[in-house]
């Protein structure tokens, strides 16, 4: 079994956590919508994951919606001390599957309710606000009133920490002024490299960057340089997509996603993989040759 008890940590609010953690939207069914296609399947990727190590698991009740806290809450309550879940909020979910953003103080406070209701917890680890002003990607726009909000419910003891998803460095900024902000999540990977600089700003500044679709997301990474790459280190293209990652800088913490035992393992492994100079520059070209990353409808 692939195990990463000795892998790197970094801080994430005030507890250290394992760099490959787990992404647990896959678990839901087809367009993160409705119940897993394998129940049983599901919980043992979630009992897997914690038995090889993991203590990051990435989540949100408008995945199901609501069907993939509960299954975390089925498959791992109670939940071992040093597990960070982290979970977002900011949208909800139309009877179509449709995702709505949902900012008033009504909707993010019954948010942060159903999160602890179907995780089964009394106070929430980290709480991303998922800003939704574009439809591809961050747009600018500003985040104060959702956040004030968010900050009077941790001040009300909901949840210990606050991080921002889908947001540009000005909504950073903007945040950091209203509350501590521990993590940013966004998407990024070797092909969609739009944080680069951000990235090592936020590492200046002790604060985890956790990207969201690492391996592509619902399109996974497609590149010959990959291919190739891969076949020389006797890898797969997504272990060495997370490998890159990992050296990528020190504040990346890595939340791959998947519903598959066997992906997961693969994916686990990757903490073990170390990637040449050479290589790593080989793949630093992908983003050069690589339209934007698709996907970017999903939460
Ligand atoms: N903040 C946001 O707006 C936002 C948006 C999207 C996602 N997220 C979070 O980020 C996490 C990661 O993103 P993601 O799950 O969408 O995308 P991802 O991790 O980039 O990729 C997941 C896809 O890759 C497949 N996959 C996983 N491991 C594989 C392997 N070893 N070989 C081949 N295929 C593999 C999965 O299918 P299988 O199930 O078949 O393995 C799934 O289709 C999510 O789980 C979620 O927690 C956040």
């Amino acid at each position: 079994m692939s195990n990463i008890e000795q892998s790197d940590t970094f801080r994430l609010g005030d507890r250290m956590v394992k760099r490959l953690g787990y992404g647990a939207m896959q678990l839901a069914g087809p367009g993160v919508f409705g119940p897993p296609k394998d129940h049983h399947a599901a919980l043992a990727v979630l009992r897997h994951a914690i038995a090889s190590g993991v203590n990051h698991i990435d989540t949100s009740d408008f995945y199901g919606p609501h069907l993939t806290n509960q299954l975390i809450r089925e498959a791992l309550a109670p939940y071992a001390r040093d597990l960070v879940i982290v979970t977002k909020i900011g949208a909800r979910r139309g009877v179509d599957a449709s995702w709505i953003p949902a900012f008033s103080p009504e909707e993010l406070t019954r948010a942060v309710h159903d999160n602890l209701r179907n995780l089964g917890v009394d106070v929430l680890e980290v709480v991303n606000l998922r800003a939704m002003f574009g439809i591809h990607g961050p747009a600018e726009g500003s985040i104060e009133a959702p956040l004030t909000v968010l900050a009077e419910l941790q001040r009300k003891g909901l949840m210990r920490h606050i991080g921002l998803s889908n947001v540009t460095p000005a909504q950073i900024e903007e945040g950091r002024r209203i509350c501590r902000i521990v993590c940013v999540q966004n998407n990024y990977n070797l092909a969609h490299r739009a944080d680069d600089a951000l990235i090592d700003e936020l590492a200046r500044q002790g604060i985890a960057y956790v990207p969201f679709f690492p391996l592509g997301g619902f399109t996974p990474l497609q590149s010959s340089t990959l291919s190739d790459v891969a076949a020389r280190l006797g890898a797969t293209p997504m272990q060495i997509a997370l490998a890159w990652l990992l050296r990528r800088a020190p504040n990346v913490l890595l939340i791959p996603g998947t519903s598959s035992l066997a992906h997961l393992r693969e994916n686990l492994a990757a903490a073990e993989l170390d990637l040449p100079d050479d290589v790593a520059s080989a793949l630093d070209g992908i983003a050069a040759n690589t339209a934007p990353a698709h996907g970017a409808t999903s939460r």
